[in-house]
């Protein structure tokens, strides 16, 4: 199947119009590229419900920190275009720095509810209020859409999902299943960064979070001893270097001391390996 790729906003807006005018509904997939089994599971599921799926590929730098991979974050668009194309993306959005800030280096305004400030907030200052900017901006380029988050960035998702609603965008927030490796490891483009002892090491993750949701699914369970249990799982393993391991509110991020049976609740966990930072998650429901 054919693909256009797009690097203005000027022109997707044209012919994003001339879709919507024959009544067609438009799909919306934001990534940054290098693309994998994990963006083509949202793509999949953007061609499956709607007519006309964007894909857009762009490194957002407001959202990396100093010191982190902006630099030598992964790029393919040749090989991203193949995926998009041959999964049923019409269109690939692929506009420069100057396009999505035209301004010049910009500080970010749009604003992050208070979900965007525990775990990754505390260990990634400015992260998701780079991730709000770009997304803001990339869905007023779209404009009316379902837009295809993936729940592997759990917490990413939650705060888009806030944002949407706090700005009052016509967007639908379709959050999507995690898509993992064989070994249960969540697929990452952060994940080509693990050398082959690390790779071996990371489906310690998977395996944490897993005994971490079959005991929070237990009456009676303890916060601190599910948290501190697979914590100890993280630290078997000699490549890892854990940042957190914990329990929390779904829609706040936040610890629930004494969570009613039957409520929803994530699971949520944090590891370096070497160069690379790799994040994971699992909803479960209290036991
Ligand atoms: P990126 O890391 O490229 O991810 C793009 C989308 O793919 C996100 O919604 C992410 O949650 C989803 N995704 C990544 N790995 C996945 C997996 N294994 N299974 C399912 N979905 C997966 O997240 C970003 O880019 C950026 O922050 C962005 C939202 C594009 C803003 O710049």
């Amino acid at each position: 199947m054919s693909i256009e790729v797009v690097a203005t906003r000027a022109l997707l807006a044209e012919r994003l119009d001339v879709v919507r005018s024959s009544g067609a509904s438009v799909g919306f997939v934001p990534t940054m590229g290098y693309l994998h089994e994990g963006h083509g599971s949202l793509v999949d599921a953007s061609v499956a419900l709607t007519d006309l799926t964007v894909v857009s590929v762009f490194v957002n730098p407001l959202q990396f920190g100093a010191g982190e991979d902006l630099a030598s974050y992964p790029r393919d668009l040749e090989a991203d275009l193949e995926l998009c194309g041959s999964r049923g993306a019409s269109l690939l959005f692929h506009p420069g720095v100057e396009e999505v800030y035209p301004e010049g280096p910009v500080q970010p305004v749009v604003p992050v509810a208070d979900v965007a400030r525990p775990l990754e907030g505390e260990r990634r200052p400015g992260h998701f209020a780079g991730v709000a900017e770009v997304v803001a901006r990339l869905l007023r380029a779209v404009g009316p859409c379902r837009a295809f988050f993936g729940q592997k960035d759990f917490q990413q998702l939650q705060v888009v999902r806030r944002m949407v609603v706090d700005l009052g965008l016509p967007v639908d927030v379709v959050g999507c299943p995690t898509s993992r490796e064989h070994d249960g490891l969540a697929r990452s483009s952060r994940n080509v960064y693990l050398t082959g002892a690390e790779r071996a090491a990371a489906p310690v993750l998977y395996r944490a979070l897993q005994a971490g949701a079959a005991a929070v699914a237990v009456p009676d369970w303890d916060r601190a001893e599910v948290e501190a249990m697979m914590a100890d799982m993280l630290a078997g393993e000699p490549t890892a270097s854990t940042e957190y391991a914990v329990v929390v509110d779904p829609d706040t991020l936040l610890p629930v001391d004494h969570p009613t049976s039957g409520r929803d609740l994530r699971v949520l966990v944090a590891c370096r390996f070497g160069r690379a930072r790799l994040i994971d998650s699992l909803g479960v429901v209290a036991g």
